[in-house]
């Protein structure tokens, strides 16, 4: 058994339902092993490379390095520091309901892990990813209050397209707007860096769940590292399967709220209608799930 093939997740994902209860006993010790490789390798890593805010945050959840953590934990620790939880889901969550779960302080979280003998990037997420990456960055209040206010600025979107009346308009201003707010969560939550007062460090989650990229991102010459213009960062398409060649610094975590207030405005103002092609991709689900909101606020 192993837990990609836990027969509650195949049932979870024929029958589309998309939270569902992290089926612990499905882990094998071939998963357990691929947890405890990738949390002894990152270890140093983090140390020498994530922000002070994520140390804090692995020693406030108390991880076991040697098992899959079992979400009802992690959140007894989570819980009182933000209200933040983390949620089991079984497999892509639509764009709209995972920016509105972040409003309510929800993670959502995949519960499966890669292969042990395949430990490097992959570019679907894993509870690795998840739980080691995002989650103890959602220990910090002024993390998981831009977080927040980020969710919110999908409400506003839902509701700003779902007024506009011509079909094609609407489909183009929210596909605009999406990839918008995609290109903003993926240079600030996933790959973003931060400057303190022992230099540049990393609290982008996709980096620090990357053993190679980490240290990629702060070593590398090539990499191109510039304070964040959110003009800049919501233009700026991105691939998802290689080392990225560009990163955008912010200050602090109440520098990356205001930037999420701004995008908010130029929401409102139609800033967002006409971003730059190009990737990511924004897809029918993606879109439905916005419209569907949109048609339940109106
Ligand atoms: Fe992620």
């Amino acid at each position: 058994m192993n837990i990609s093939e836990a027969p509650s997740l195949e049932e979870a994902k024929r029958d589309g339902r998309l939270y569902i209860t992290q089926p612990y006993e499905s882990y094998s010790e071939e998963n357990h092993q691929a947890w405890a490789k990738l949390y002894q390798r990152m270890l140093p890593r983090w140390h020498r490379y994530a922000n002070p805010h994520f140390l804090e945050g692995i020693n406030a959840l108390c991880l076991d390095p040697n098992r899959v953590p079992r979400l009802e934990d992690v959140n007894r620790f989570l819980r009182p520091l933000t209200g933040f939880q983390a949620k089991a889901v079984s497999g892509y969550i639509p764009a709209f309901l995972f920016f509105d779960c972040l409003r309510n302080r929800e993670f959502p979280t995949t519960i499966t892990i890669r292969r042990s003998d395949k430990l490097d990037y992959l570019p679907e997420p894993d509870i690795f990813h998840d739980i080691a990456g995002h989650v103890p960055m959602h220990t910090d209040k002024h993390f998981a209050e831009a977080l927040v206010r980020f969710g919110e600025c999908a409400h506003t979107a839902a509701e700003l397209v779902s007024g506009i009346r011509d079909p094609e308009t609407q489909v183009h201003c929210l596909t605009s707007i999406i990839r918008a707010m995609a290109r903003f969560f993926w240079f600030t939550i996933e790959f973003g860096l931060m400057r303190g007062a022992d230099g540049l460090k990393v609290y982008g989650s996709g980096l620090l769940s990357s053993y190679g990229e980490i240290a990629h991102a702060i070593e590398a010459a090539e990499v191109q590292r510039f304070p964040i213009q959110l003009e800049w960062a919501i233009n700026q398409s991105f691939e998802i399967d290689r080392y990225q060649p560009l990163l955008f610094i912010v200050d602090s975590f109440d520098h990356l709220f205001s930037l999420v207030d701004q995008l908010e405005s130029w929401m409102k103002s139609g800033k967002l209608n006409n971003v730059a092609p190009g990737e990511p991709g924004v897809n029918e689900e993606d879109l439905r799930s916005f419209l569907h909101a949109g048609q339940r606020r109106s």
